[in-house]
């Protein structure tokens, strides 16, 4: 039977959000409803709400969450009641060209569920990124549920769903960082911070963690930054040269999503060096650069969505990780929050303040 449930609802263009009663269909054919035991609280969430993302509200936010499976609809085979999991934004097709040729990370026909999740007046929801977890319970494709060893905290273990695991997998499987490499990360906030642990992970010999904010060059050392540049008082691409031999990094990972930025990380790579955008920039943005440089200093630029993860490769491996006490995930944990506190924590976010605020459930 549909349950009635409490969910964090935006519901127009700039409108503050707000706790409402909506309705939860059961699991049709490949759903699953998953009982929500944390949600982080991530700078996409803010864009639907901003209208930044698309039009089709109201929307119900949320999607960085880890919760127990409540059940699931026909022909589910791959979760089943009470499985712990992870929810995930990319539940691969298997056939459309990216999964056929071997290479699912980057899947042009991901699943979410069929069903929809209503307002008490029918009202259909959009959930973001086809998830809605700041709620008691949602409705998802069962292959959005990756299972994790349950030893977990539910808080910690959520991270991985969006912001964490987009920033170590630009730094593991994008910008494929290796052992002894030198790596520069420009924005160290929530995705940036996980992209120096992920340097950190691959065996990077140096890392340089630049911003604007010294908290963030803090909490970026304590997880493995060997050098530190303050954005505002240094060249950011001379620091990186100094640093580095006067060279540039292997690799340069934009996490902030600006021309300036971008351009930043262009030219503190080294020769044949990579860039990864993780970062992600609005529509009004354009980047000038000499192609000459492009061709010049050779190499790779790349983007990264959702650190071309795999959450089923990757999750379980992250997860093992953080339990033998190798990957720090605890840390980008700031506070945890219930329901009614995630505007506030929309303007904590803006301040600067935490990586990451979790409502808990
Ligand atoms: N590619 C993906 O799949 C993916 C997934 C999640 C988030 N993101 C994006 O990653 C970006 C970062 O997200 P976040 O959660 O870490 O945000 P955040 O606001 O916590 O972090 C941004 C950081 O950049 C710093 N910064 C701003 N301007 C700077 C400058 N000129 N030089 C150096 N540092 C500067 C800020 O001080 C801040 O610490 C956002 O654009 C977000 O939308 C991408
Ligand atoms: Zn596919
Ligand atoms: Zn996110």
């Amino acid at each position: 039977m549909a349950q009635q449930v409490r969910g964090v609802v935006a519901p127009g263009k700039g409108e503050p959000v707000r706790i409402e009663t909506i309705t939860i269909p059961d699991p049709g054919p490949g759903e699953a409803v998953v009982d929500v035991q944390a949600c982080g609280v991530c700078h996409t969430d803010l864009h639907y709400r901003e209208g930044g993302i698309n039009d089709e509200f109201p929307f119900l936010l949320g999607h960085e969450a880890a919760g127990l499976v409540e059940s699931v609809g026909e022909g589910v085979t791959e979760v089943a009641p009470g499985d712990f999991v992870v929810l995930n934004w990319r539940a691969v097709c298997g056939q459309c060209r990216a999964c056929l040729r071997g290479r699912p990370w980057y899947c042009f026909d991901t699943h979410n569920a069929s069903q929809k999740m209503t307002l008490a007046d029918g009202t259909e929801l959009t959930p973001a990124l086809g998830i809605g977890a700041f709620a008691d319970k949602t409705l998802v494709a069962a292959g959005q549920c990756t299972k994790v060893d349950p030893a977990a905290k539910p808080e910690v273990a959520g991270l991985l769903g969006c912001g964490v695991m987009a920033g170590l997998g630009a730094a593991i499987n994008t910008g494929n960082v290796g052992r002894g490499d030198s790596v520069a990360v420009i924005g160290c906030g929530g995705v940036g911070a996980a992209s120096v642990l992920g340097a950190r992970l691959a065996g990077a010999a140096k890392i340089i963690a630049i911003d604007l904010d010294e908290r963030k060059l803090a909490t970026a050392t304590s997880l493995g930054a060997t050098h530190t540049v303050h954005a505002k008082d240094a060249d950011v691409v001379e620091s990186v040269r100094e640093l580095t031999g006067g060279f540039g990094a292997d690799v340069v990972i934009e996490a902030v999503g600006r021309p300036e930025t971008y351009e930043q990380a262009f030219y503190a790579r080294d020769l044949a060096g990579t860039v990864v955008l993780v970062g992600v920039p609005t529509p009004e943005m354009k980047l000038e650069l000499p192609l000459l440089d492009v061709f010049g200093r050779g190499g790779s630029l790349k983007s990264s969505w959702y650190g071309d993860c795999l959450p089923s490769r990757d999750f379980p491996m992250l997860i093992d990780l953080y339990l033998q006490g190798r990957l720090d995930l605890e840390a980008f944990v700031t506070e945890t929050i219930g329901l009614g506190d995630v505007e506030a924590a929309f303007d904590k976010m803006h301040r600067g303040d935490v990586l990451r605020s979790v409502v808990m459930l």
